[in-house]
């Protein structure tokens, strides 16, 4: 798809408040360079009052406005939330929760996705949705439901697992393998014996610590797959009639219960909602954008949400202060943005969302200072024109993120429950991030070839041929790096009868002999210093590291890291592997930030990685490159004015600056640079 400029505007729920406000509306669109609107995602009880009856009328003229106004439009399914009368004639559209409690009609994101009548009766909506406006002027983009996710554990939902299980297994000695069943006397000898892993079957510490982790690990694959088929069923409904125009679902980046990965083939354009959980956020911001792009080879993706103000679902709501919402936004263009939309244009007027932040508040005003930043970045947006559209973001770094790992390790009993997946792989993006490294961050079946150095943090469980794939960048030169917990179990979750880490031992050229942890907070100093530097303690770094810690034998490998304390102090806790013309580093416990960090840096300097701001705290560079052309985002998210020197001649394409490589630049909190270099 082509867009003349980066699509700007987002929800827009008119439906909740008379025309004359509409007409208010439109005024102030104008006059923030609001080009793009997002319809009808919850539109479903009017579209559809009953069974039999659909009206198009109300959503006929909000379309027929957007029209008027030549608006840009993503037009939605309305599927993300169900109206009363379809929960209350059908009970089983309701999900039954991990407890076996069968819900109620209320709510949103709740259908049960293995329920035939809200199939049925979904895509019906979907289809008709499509033929009624496809080849609408202005439609870019078709929006099914609304941010899947969640689970449910019914009767339907478990006959359609037995269903996905006899299609994944075969045969039921096949699964009994698989899912290691001689265990507490598991043996299956027929598929109507599987139930839903819940509180009432296999208990153990909640829904994501069952007592069998190879039946819950394939729970979470089949309910992610068993959303997957809705969308794909909507997607289908709407490809009968309109064939070109690009299908979309909002996904929530960092957010376990669905593996992207296995839904991004049946997308035709990632976008995703970005509601960070916190203020102070900016490297983990990246990370979901870079995960996001990630899901399809690279290509740019939609930014379908973001609060142009506050949230209103977290206890402590603050607001984005002067300037945070234009330089997040520019963070999403920086890493592959080609959209910039807000959930939503005007306030709700009530339910639990009427203090979330929108473009208009609750008077319409337009003298707001969140309006005014709004409409200063539609400004922007609408100078900058097409710049920077369909432009990729060339990286030398792979950061490998698996949903079977996240879900695997967080799942499983020992060895520190505290360990998790997402904090652990953020630790490393960081380290990456503040050094200046453009990452991609890709599935582990992704094309490894382009990259020079591989990092894996938590690569628990081993699919396909990752670890020759692993090796083999290694082999041609590059340097791959992972963490304790690395290559444990295969795709079934049963660990490799063999040394820890499993098939990556040869590239690591270690062997793990025992796995030790301790409570949150208690640390052992692990000191790291460059194999054959001087020993005389400069070039030496001393880390705390907690949580885990493998008692690791080299093989082969030299030690980088050693332990300080306990009874394996002086033994390895960090090693480099000499492998083919490259390396394989293992990081052996949870390092603190420091000790990540330095270890990232020896890995990036090796292949010349490390970025011209790497010591510029929160001083953030990322690249676009289109046609040979580089455009370079400079984000200052530090607290505190900084001054550089810039690290390429070029025009500041948001203010016609000229610079030149070399000088000085000053840059002030939230500053956002958007440097055209010059070849
Ligand atoms: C999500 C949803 C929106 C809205 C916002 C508010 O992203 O998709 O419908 O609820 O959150 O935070
Ligand atoms: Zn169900």
């Amino acid at each position: 798809m082509s867009t003349r400029k980066i699509p700007f505007g987002g929800d827009y729920n008119p439906e909740q408040w008379p025309r004359p406000v509409r007409d208010e509306d439109w005024s102030a669109f104008g006059k923030a360079s609001i080009d793009t609107v997002t319809l009808g995602v919850f539109a479903w009880s009017y579209l559809q009052p009953d069974e039999d009856t659909y009206d198009f009328g109300r959503l006929d003229e909000i379309v027929a406005e957007a029209v008027a106004h030549d608006a840009t439009i993503v037009l939605a399914t309305a599927t993300g939330a169900m109206p009363p009368w379809l929960a209350h004639r059908y009970p089983e559209v309701n999900r039954t929760d991990f407890e076996g409690r069968h819900h109620v009609y209320g709510q949103r994101h709740n259908f049960c996705p293995s329920s035939p009548v809200f199939r049925r009766l979904s895509v019906e909506l979907a289809r008709r949705t499509a033929e009624r406006y496809a080849g609408t002027p202005g439609l870019v983009a078709w929006h099914v439901g609304n941010e899947y996710g969640g689970a449910c554990y019914c009767e339907h939902c478990a006959a359609a697992f037995r269903v996905w299980l006899r299609e994944r297994y075969g045969t039921i000695e096949r699964l009994n393998d698989a899912w290691n069943a001689t265990f507490w006397s598991h043996l299956f000898s027929d598929w109507e014996q599987v139930v839903p892993p819940n509180a009432l079957s296999e208990h153990w510490r909640g829904p994501n610590h069952t007592a069998f982790q190879g039946i819950t690990l394939d729970y979470r694959r089949f309910m992610s797959d068993q959303l997957l088929a809705c969308f794909r069923a909507e997607k289908d409904a709407i490809r009968a009639v309109d064939a070109d125009t690009p299908v979309t679902t909002n996904f929530m980046g960092l957010y376990q219960p669905i593996d992207y990965h296995r839904w991004a083939p049946h997308l035709d354009l990632a976008s995703w909602d970005n509601y960070p959980p916190g203020t102070r956020e900016h490297a983990r911001m990246a990370l979901a954008h870079d995960l996001m792009r990630g899901l399809k080879d690279g290509a740019p993706f939609w930014l379908m949400e973001q609060t142009p103000t506050i949230t209103a679902s977290r206890d402590v709501n603050p607001v984005k202060r002067p300037g945070v919402m234009r330089l997040w936004t520019w963070q999403a263009v920086a890493h592959g943005a080609d959209a910039a939309l807000f959930f939503q244009m005007r306030q709700s007027r009530g339910a639990c969302e009427k203090y979330h932040g929108a473009v208009l508040d609750h008077a319409g005003r337009t003298d707001t200072r969140a309006f005014r930043e709004v409409a200063g970045l539609g400004a922007e947006l609408a100078a900058l024109g097409d710049a920077v559209v369909g432009a990729r973001t060339p990286a030398r770094v792979a950061l490998v993120f698996d949903w079977d790992s996240w879900w695997a390790v967080e799942m499983t009993d020992g060895f520190n429950r505290h360990v998790s997946y997402v904090p652990t792989v953020l630790q490393y993006y960081r380290a990456l991030w503040q050094a200046g490294a453009g990452v991609d961050v890709v599935p582990v079946t992704a094309d490894l070839s382009g990259y020079d150095v591989v990092v894996a943090p938590l690569l628990h469980l081993l699919k396909g041929d990752v670890a020759a794939r692993l090796e083999e960048v290694a082999r041609r030169g590059g340097t791959v790096v992972s963490t304790f917990y690395a290559g444990r179990v295969d795709e079934d979750d049963n660990a490799y009868l063999m040394d820890a880490p499993g098939p990556l031992g040869a590239l690591f050229g270690v062997r793990v002999d025992e796995t030790d942890s301790a409570e949150p907070g208690a640390t052992n100093p692990v000191t790291l210093r460059v194999p054959g530097s001087a020993d005389d303690g400069a070039a030496e770094v001393v880390s705390g590291a907690g949580l885990v810690f493998e008692v690791v034998l080299p093989q082969g490998a030299e030690v980088v890291g050693t332990y300080g304390s306990d009874f394996y102090a002086g033994t390895p806790a960090v090693t480099r592997n000499a492998f083919g013309d490259g390396e394989g580093w293992y990081v052996a416990t949870a390092l603190d930030d420091a000790g990540v960090a330095w270890v990232v840096g020896q890995v990036l300097e090796r292949h010349g990685l490390v970025g011209p701001y790497a010591g510029v705290l929160d001083l953030e560079l990322a690249v676009r490159e289109r046609d040979g052309v580089r455009t370079a985002f400079l984000l200052h998210h530090g607290l505190e004015p900084v001054e550089v020197a810039a690290h390429a001649s070029g025009v500041d394409l948001l203010t016609g600056r000229e610079l030149r490589r070399g000088e000085t630049l000053r840059l002030d909190p939230t500053d956002v640079v958007v440097l055209r270099e010059h070849p």
